[in-house]
């Protein structure tokens, strides 16, 4: 045992003394306000014995085990890493297929330590092995203390004489002891991303997962929350939220086991995904990212959101660019003039990019569509005779950035790369093809491919050095999966996400600041293993402001509002006023003809551009809070408070369009200091028309206690309220 300079070394210390003494020993992983409390039994087991509030006397710890009262046929339950094979007899966290053939695993504890990594991070590391087979794992705890978050993975290795199987080979195992488990997952498709629904777990398992291949979500997004004991409101309740950081196949298994205990294990899909692992490589899981709030669903948003700012997404305490977009405005018709025209009405528009869309490249199969040139990188020379380098001149010499969107993990079968590299693309080489949106998968597991897409990217960044953006975007699921490169093809789904990753990893070395939106045929990819290497994400397609109102208040338990790619398009009969405030709830960009708005709303979008530079800081790093569900009100409300507590913005929405509604009731407002005093104004007021609501001081403990009214109505469906402390 190693000794550590660090809040965990006391910790440390109890567990040597109590290692001497006994063979039973506990491990706690704390947090700033919780503990989840390991404990090697005297049979060397490592199980989970506790996950809750945190002790102020760690040595408390050690007696809680005794307070659940457990009958176990096994004593494997409340296993913190079920092997499969041996005595355990429910959902295994991990089962495999031993080089003789032998199907057994038992693991036993061997030591731990802790590493402080900073004052905030530490990472606990337990190995464990088989006493049988030369067969290890290490489990991972990294915690961020003042976040209240931990992030969980395993390493496994071998030296087997020959390959081992992974047959199952999950990320984390947790156990949780309460009287009722209550499950929020979410279900989508295409325009209908983050449905949730809640529900109680009973008996048997839950299983949520993917077997999309290039994309983790789409139809079941990798987030859970579960509400122990009841279901969690905004502010009361306990409940656990957590992300399996995987663009790819996951399985997330919640077993409510004959003891009422609730068995959690997350991570890879084992799902046509036996891994055949050579003696002495490392097979490291993705993480699965988690965190415990006893104050309801807000405060565990809150905790991941800064936990993600701060150390998961790219540039997190960063600013964010507003920009136009070409996708709905012109689709795959423009040219150079056209796009000129669009860059000068990105300067009209007072935003900061120029964000070009699918359409730019292919020659002989020119992407005027989307049934060909994905693959085919090089600009149309129709469209764009002078290339990339004209947009980005004319963008310089407009004053404004210019960005560019890519898939290059695609290819369509009319393309010069489907027709010079069939080996690099994901197909049954005896099945005939089939397409979403007429097109295939690259083969990331291949190092070729790899180089390819990594390549295409780093291109056009060493040939254009002013690109300032990229949009990255991945329409297609797989289907007859197969990899002429694999050996083994149960190390296919794996392999891709990783080849990704690597690829994304080379990028990010050469480019580590340049914002990228994650993109995927709407919000079929958003997950925290694709997002470290993006600065935002696309929720959906759908930009109609009220199912935005819906789909970014269900993203927003678990991602922050800077992350959230909101552009303002013509979907929906909603006012540019509606649709521009929904859009300022996240990171602001345009997707509209700037030429066809009349002279007031163009007055408008530049205002509100504006406005929401004024408050970004609140946006952007802030402290979000949900005031109003749109589920259960006429009137949905969110506010944003900085850090500083010095200046918030308070956004209301009419969500329910029948005779009269509106927000007949104050709205309680959160986060603020109480005994600061407060301006309150409002916001994005459409040229012409006058406030109802006068500009007046309130002190923080009135507005949270009293509330404000934003005096919602059928005819001021949207109220943007600016919350400013009088200094
Ligand atoms: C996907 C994206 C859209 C757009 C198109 C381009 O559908 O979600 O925003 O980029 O691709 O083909």
């Amino acid at each position: 045992m190693k000794l550590f300079v660090s809040k965990f070394a006391i910790v440390c210390l109890t567990v040597v003394t109590i290692s001497l003494n006994v063979k039973a020993q506990t491990i706690p992983v704390e947090t700033k306000d919780h503990a989840l409390v390991l404990r090697v039994s005297n049979d060397k087991h490592l199980d989970m014995v506790y996950f809750g509030g945190r002790l102020a006397d760690k040595n408390e710890y050690t007696t809680i085990a005794k307070t659940y009262r457990m009958d176990d046929k096994t004593d494997e339950y409340n296993s913190a890493y079920t092997p499969a094979g041996s005595r355990n007899l429910l959902e295994p966290a991990i089962a495999v297929t031993h080089a003789d053939g032998n199907k057994s695993l038992d693991l036993e504890y061997v030591d731990h330590k802790v590493t402080k990594v900073n004052d905030d991070v530490s990472l606990l590391t337990i190995n464990l092995k088989d006493p049988v087979y030369d067969f290890q794992v290490t489990l991972n705890y990294q915690t961020y203390f003042d976040e209240n978050v931990t992030e969980q993975w395993s390493v496994i290795k071998h030296h087997e004489k020959k390959d081992v199987v992974l047959n199952k080979y999950a990320s984390a195992n947790l156990y949780l002891q309460a009287g009722s488990y209550w499950l929020r997952n979410y279900h989508g498709d295409w325009a209908k991303e983050m449905r949730p629904e809640e529900e109680q777990l009973m008996h048997g398992i839950k299983t949520l997962d993917s077997k999309l291949g290039s994309r983790a979500d789409l139809f079941q997004p990798p987030v859970f929350m579960v509400s122990l004991n009841k279901p969690a409101s905004e502010d009361e309740g306990e409940v656990l939220y957590g992300n399996v950081e995987w663009s790819g196949n996951y399985r997330i298994d919640l077993e409510v086991d004959p003891a009422n205990n609730l068995r959690l294990i997350a991570g890879i899909n084992n799902y046509a995904g036996d891994y055949t692992l050579k003696p002495g490589v490392e097979f490291t899981t993705p993480k699965v990212v988690y965190t415990l709030s006893n104050k309801g669903k807000g405060e565990a948003s809150r905790n991941l959101q800064s936990w993600a700012r701060k150390y998961k997404i790219v540039d997190g305490e960063g600013s964010r660019l507003t920009l136009l977009n070409n996708w709905e405005s012109t689709y795959f018709d423009f040219n150079e003039q056209k796009l000129a025209g669009i860059l000068k009405d990105t300067k009209t528009l007072a935003v900061d990019l120029f964000l070009l869309d699918d359409g730019w490249f292919g020659n002989k199969y020119p992407r005027n569509d989307d049934h060909a040139g994905l693959g085919d990188w090089e600009e149309n020379k129709i469209k764009l005779p002078d290339g990339i380098a004209f947009l980005t001149k004319t963008a310089k010499e407009d004053g404004v950035k210019f960005g560019i969107w890519v898939e290059p993990e695609m290819v369509n079968p009319k393309s010069e790369l489907y027709e010079k590299h069939p080996d690099w693309i994901v197909k049954q080489p005896q099945r005939p093809e089939y397409y979403m949106r007429n097109q295939l998968v690259l083969d990331l597991s291949n190092p070729k491919v790899q180089e390819y897409v990594f390549s295409i990217v780093d291109k056009l960044f060493t040939q254009n050095p002013e690109l300032a953006y990229i949009k990255w975007d991945c329409n297609s699921l797989m289907y007859n999966s197969y990899s002429a490169y694999e050996k083994n093809q149960g190390n296919f789904y794996t392999d891709y996400v990783r080849g990704l990753y690597h690829v994304l990893d080379r990028l990010r070395a050469k480019y580590p600041k340049v914002p990228m939106m994650l993109c995927s045929g709407g919000g079929g990819r958003v997950d925290y293993g694709a997002l470290q290497y993006f600065t935002e994400y696309w929720p959906s397609d759908n930009t109609e402001p009220i199912e935005r109102i819906f789909i970014q208040w269900e993203y927003s338990y678990f991602y922050p509002a800077l992350a959230s790619s909101n552009h303002v398009t013509d979907w929906g009969k909603q006012p540019i006023k509606f649709r521009t405030d929904v859009a300022m709830m996240g990171k602001l960009g345009f997707d509209i003809v700037v030429g066809k708005l009349k002279p007031e709303e163009l007055a408008f979008c530049q205002g509100a551009v504006k406005t929401y530079k004024q408050y970004s800081e609140a946006i952007w790093h802030g402290d979000q809070f949900r005031l109003q569900s749109p589920w259960d009100n006429d009137v949905a409300s969110v506010m944003y408070v900085d850090q500083a507590k010095g200046s918030a913005i308070m956004f209301n929405y009419l969500v329910n369009n029948r005779y009269a509604t509106g927000s007949h009731l104050p709205i309680l407002l959160k986060g603020l200091d109480p005994d600061k005093k407060y301006t309150v104004s409002e916001l994005n007021l459409f040229p012409g028309t006058k406030s109802p609501i006068a500009e007046a001081t309130y002190s923080g403990k009135y507005l949270m206690t009293v509330g404000i009214n934003p005096d919602v109505r059928e005819w001021r469906t949207s109220v943007l309220l600016g919350v400013n402390e009088v200094k």
